[in-house]
């Protein structure tokens, strides 16, 4: 079993140590040392969390909730550790709150399926903003189209910050969902999602957050928030794929009918009539993917021991290094520069498109993302085709930002 944190590193804050961790990191990739600058899409695994996925598979594997055999009861255990440990880590009052999902885009599906097909009717209206991801836009216009609801849009500025004022010009009796992301994933843009939401609630307008880039890179407390629904991925915070959670409160998900039908979220069936189980299994249905979820509590406990609060702090200190070194260089546009950023940075390149910059940049062994981000309204409202995307961790080092400068700067040569 690999050691912990706290076994190889005095503080919790030894960034060197705690890079040593993913194995992944170690790799060449065309013939230099991998830079990768990614996460936004999909963050690495650290050893600790493969070996315990290895592990269960070696040792404790066997289909969950059904059995009453050992080995089941067992598998039940680890893979409910992670909705336990989840409810702590963002203050859930209760377990049952938390949902488990495949990902962001079930857990949104799941809310504009199962709340809009009960509360959504014609002429009402459905409030996301202008920077939402496509999975925070695209199942509120299919509950739209099936319920006659309308989407509005809250603008944004040339900064990439929201319009508040339009948001409240906006808001009214009429308003049945708003429908924020926290951290765009495009413009690194950090949402004032706690005054979003209290304004929300004084026309008791229910909000759903969509945390995925949040919730890997700062403390996130649901409670706090006061959220009603908040959505996140495993994968983007370190851990498996093919695995998110669900936050909803209690009473909401109580009165929400299932999405999806099958195994595990029923009670009793007839062929006349079936009622189903109390949350959060009546959201859960079919065999779940158990060794992502156990994999997924380890993650937790990892993130945990470094502390939420210093990879925030990690990650800030890293944007603010690789924000003044990108803006040195001459012909490069930074897109997104509000006030409040997470550890992203869209760019553009003077003349180069930016699929031959990821291109270039690849050669040389750093992995960025280019393109719209699965964000092509944002892509609409400045005009471009898309950009190329620095997404930074915790694991990141200075000299990876250099890396990608001295990449850049090649780029620039070879164009
Ligand atoms: N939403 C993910 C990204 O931003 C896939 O890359």
């Amino acid at each position: 079993m690999q050691e912990t944190l706290k076994t190889v590193t005095k503080t919790n804050t030894d960034w060197e140590a705690i890079r040593s961790q993913f194995p992944i990191l170690k790799h060449e990739v065309n013939g230099h040392k991998l830079v990768y600058l990614d996460n936004g899409a999909s963050s690495q695994m650290p050893q600790r969390v493969i070996d315990r996925i290895n592990d269960y598979h070696s040792n404790e594997h066997a289909n969950v909730h059904r059995g009453i055999h050992t080995l089941s009861q067992k598998a039940t255990d680890a893979f409910e550790l992670a909705r336990k440990r989840m409810r702590k880590f963002i203050n859930a009052q209760y377990e049952e709150e938390i949902i488990y999902t495949t990902g962001t885009t079930d857990s949104i599906n799941l809310v504009a399926q199962s709340y809009g097909r009960k509360h959504f009717n014609e002429g009402d209206e459905i409030l996301i903003s202008a920077m939402e991801h496509h999975a925070n836009i695209v199942p509120w216009q299919m509950i739209a189209e099936q319920t006659g609801a309308v989407l509005k849009v809250i603008p944004m500025d040339n900064n990439g910050e929201l319009l508040l004022n339009e948001f409240h010009r906006l808001l009214s009796s009429k308003t049945k969902m708003v429908a924020v992301v926290h951290v765009s994933n495009t413009l690194g843009t950090i949402n004032p999602v706690q005054e979003i939401i209290e304004s929300a609630h004084a026309y008791d307008v229910p909000v759903l957050i969509d945390g995925a880039q949040a919730v890997p890179h700062m403390k996130v407390d649901v409670q706090a928030l006061d959220a009603d629904f908040y959505a996140f991925s495993a994968h983007k915070m370190c851990g498996p794929t093919g695995f998110g959670i669900l936050y909803g409160k209690r009473k909401l998900l109580n009165e929400m009918p299932p999405y999806r039908g099958g195994g595990d979220m029923i009670d009793k069936v007839t062929f006349e009539k079936t009622t189903w189980n109390d949350i959060p299994h009546k959201f859960e249905a079919g065999t779940p993917p158990i060794s992502a979820g156990v994999g997924f509590a380890e993650t937790i406990a990892f993130l945990n021991e470094i502390g939420m609060d210093n990879i925030a702090a990690r990650e800030q200190e890293l944007l603010k290094y690789a924000t003044e070194k990108l803006s040195m260089i001459d012909g490069l546009q930074i897109v997104g520069t509000a006030k409040s950023k997470a550890s992203v940075i869209s760019f553009l390149l003077k003349d180069i498109h930016p699929t031959d910059v990821g291109t270039i940049l690849d050669q040389k062994s750093i992995a960025v993302r280019t393109g719209h981000h699965c964000t092509q309204p944002i892509m609409d409202s400045f005009g471009i085709p898309g950009t190329a995307r620095a997404s930074i961790s915790f694991y990141n080092s200075k000299d990876d930002i250099d890396r990608l400068v001295d990449g850049i700067k090649y780029v620039q040569e070879f164009f």
